[in-house]
């Protein structure tokens, strides 16, 4: 039996690259927030969810395995990214599984939540294990510009198909699940209709503050203002994924915090960070103002980069608490949230004095639509970058000789 059961493993596997080329031959269907909320509205079919995802979810998979393998050999075969890369093939083989299955079976959709679940959990450490993949990249070699332009290239991508799979996957576990989430009965699998951004500022800002307190035994305070151009004096609200929202908020206010006090920390009063959230015909903003110093203008094009920190490199363990800043991956990800459904997040800083972060989100659920990476043959070129002569003069460190021109009188 075991003996079988190996047997039809390694013919599976066999078949990995077979379906991976088929799949990535389809392009991902970005889905807009309006078609999120008519997956869960009251007419909400389990079974069009099911046979959307499960060729839906191998796409998207392809997609990105496709570039997996376009790595660079030497990070490719780094055990942390192997790791990586087996569980895409596996979770993709338990997908693949459920094409022939019929969707009026109600056994068959529910073993496919029960799938969906477990390949959640699987794929919970991949930005981490990436991470670390990256390193140990890193350490055994010494590493060039393209090389690290191919890789900043590569995670954007990487890290926005995961958060989007996620995001397909959410959706359909907690819609279909069959039980009404207790503390926000209103919120569509992961959407609030109604999601009161004061609200998550608030919570996010908080929970900020009592990692700062640990770390520093004081934290700034918070002032809020929300601006809306049509109703005054009414709390401004988008349909959007609150959680999302909380991840790039709490990532700028424990960025904001660290540079105020370090900036202050001679200083009995610290200058509070300041929220503005406005919300205009098209766009809605949230701005994090702090005056924490600011950040030189020769390194603001570092920030964004995976990796690129000041903070020292914190200590990963069980005892350990979790750290107010140290990856590098705070800006990156968060940049990635906002991008996610057509939004942005950018940094204006002015050395000396501060720096104000702004989220742009999209104000009507018409316009927020997923945002997808596509594996095609403009990706393949972006891979294939090479080094090139740079086409602006690079100033000599030593001055010129203008002896040499002389005219003899
Ligand atoms: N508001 C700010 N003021 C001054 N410097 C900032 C600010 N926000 C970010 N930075 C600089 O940008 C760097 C990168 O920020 P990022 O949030 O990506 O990583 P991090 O805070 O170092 O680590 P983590 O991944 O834990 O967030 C920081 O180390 C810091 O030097
Ligand atoms: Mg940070």
């Amino acid at each position: 039996m075991k003996f079988v059961r190996f047997i039809m493993k390694n013919a599976a596997l066999a078949s990995v690259p077979k379906h991976i080329d088929h799949f990535s031959k389809f392009s991902p269907s970005p889905l807009s927030m309006k078609q999120f909320l008519d997956f869960g509205s009251i007419n909400a079919c389990e079974k069009t969810s099911f046979v959307f995802l499960r060729q839906e979810l191998p796409v998207r998979l392809s997609n990105i395995m496709k570039e997996i393998n376009l790595l660079p050999d030497r990070l490719l075969t780094t055990p942390s990214v192997q790791i990586v890369q087996s569980w895409y093939i596996q979770s993709l083989l338990e997908i693949l599984e459920f094409l022939d299955k019929s969707p009026d079976d109600h056994k068959v959709l529910g073993e496919f939540v029960d799938t969906l679940v477990s390949i959640r959990n699987r794929h919970n450490d991949v930005v981490t294990t990436m991470a670390q993949g990256i390193i140990e990249y890193k350490e055994a070699f010494s590493h060039d510009t393209v090389t690290n332009l191919n890789t900043e290239y590569f995670l954007d991508r990487f890290y926005m198909s995961r958060i989007s799979i996620r995001m397909l996957i959410n959706q359909h576990t907690l819609i279909f699940d069959g039980t009404l989430n207790p503390i926000h009965p209103t919120t569509i699998g992961c959407i609030d209709p109604h999601c009161e951004v004061g609200d998550v500022v608030q919570d996010a800002f908080h929970s900020a503050k009592m990692l700062c307190e640990q770390y520093y035994l004081r934290s700034p305070d918070l002032i809020l203002q929300e601006m809306c151009s049509k109703k005054k004096n009414h709390p401004t609200s988008i349909v959007y994924v609150p959680s999302h929202l909380y991840h790039m908020l709490f990532e700028l206010f424990k960025n904001a915090m660290r540079a105020t006090i370090e900036t202050h920390d001679d200083s009995n009063n610290l200058p509070p960070i300041k929220v503005l959230v406005s919300l205009g015909d098209e766009d809605m903003s949230i701005k994090v103002s702090d005056k924490g110093g600011g950040v030189p203008f020769r390194k603001m094009e570092n920030l964004f980069s995976y990796m690129y920190s000041t903070a020292p490199a914190p200590q990963i363990g069980e005892r350990t608490r979790p750290p107010l800043a140290g990856f590098g991956y705070g800006l990156p990800i968060s940049r990635l949230y906002a991008k996610y459904f057509q939004g942005d997040l950018q940094l204006y800083s002015m050395e000396g004095h501060g720096t104000e972060a702004v989220i742009y989100l999209k104000a009507l659920s018409t316009d927020s639509i997923e945002r997808l990476p596509v594996y095609n043959k403009t990706a393949l070129k972006n891979y294939k970058v090479s080094q090139e002569a740079d086409d602006w003069c690079i100033p000599s460190k030593e001055p010129l000789d203008l002896s040499r021109y002389k005219v003899p009188k």
